[in-house]
């Protein structure tokens, strides 16, 4: 079953207009998290926030229920010289993870509100977000924490490239994955 939530487009122009609507419904979703792992922290998702929406690249997708923001996605294509692939762990070919400013869209955050959970609104975002990129292929990362989640990304097409902690302070362990795109 889906939703049928109507989506809503966005880039960098509107990062200051959405800002509080995204962090309203970040705090929401990950208020259980928060209590216990400082990664999970409003402060520090703002300021991961501020970084990817300065870039020009950036792309965020808002689905709504009516007047009712019911979650979000977001991403931006890889620089050239970008950190993402910096904590990877295991042994990958360097073709695979060489970067050119046009090869990859990171998908930074994906997130739903629990009322929509599993009513096809995750998945009608995903696919919103991705719908007509033009790179080869999108990369996102997945909490080893979180099996659940990474099992719905790979039957979502998604494929496990392999482990990556982020250098950033707190950062849990992660399943770095890929899908080709078109
Ligand atoms: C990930 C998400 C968008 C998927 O939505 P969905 O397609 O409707 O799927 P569900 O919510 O049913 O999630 C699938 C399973 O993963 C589990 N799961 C989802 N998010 C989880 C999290 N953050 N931590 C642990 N388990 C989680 C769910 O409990 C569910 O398990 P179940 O089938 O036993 O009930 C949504 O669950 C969500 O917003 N989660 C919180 C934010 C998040 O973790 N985003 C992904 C970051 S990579």
């Amino acid at each position: 079953m889906t939703t049928g939530i109507a989506i809503r487009r966005y880039d960098h122009r509107h990062a200051a207009e959405l800002r509080p609507l995204l962090l309203e419904v970040y705090a929401e979703v990950y208020a259980d998290a928060a209590m216990s792992d400082p990664f999970a922290g409003v402060d520090r998702f703002a300021r991961g926030l501020d970084g990817w929406s300065a870039r020009p690249g950036w792309t965020c997708v808002v689905g709504y229920d009516g007047d009712q923001a019911v979650g979000y996605a977001y991403g931006a294509p890889l620089a050239a010289d970008a950190p993402w692939w910096g904590g990877l762990l295991s042994d990958v070919d360097p073709a695979i993870t060489a970067e050119t400013g046009s090869r990859t869209y990171a998908l930074s955050e994906l997130m739903v509100r629990t009322p929509w959970r599993k009513t096809g609104a995750a998945k009608q975002l995903h696919d919103a977000l991705l719908e007509g990129r033009p790179e080869e292929r999108a990369t996102l990362l997945v909490d080893q924490g979180h099996p659940k989640v990474h099992a719905l990304y790979e039957s979502w097409g998604w494929q496990t490239l392999g482990n990556l902690r982020p250098r950033i302070k707190d950062a849990p362990l992660f399943h770095a994955m890929l899908l080709p795109l078109c």
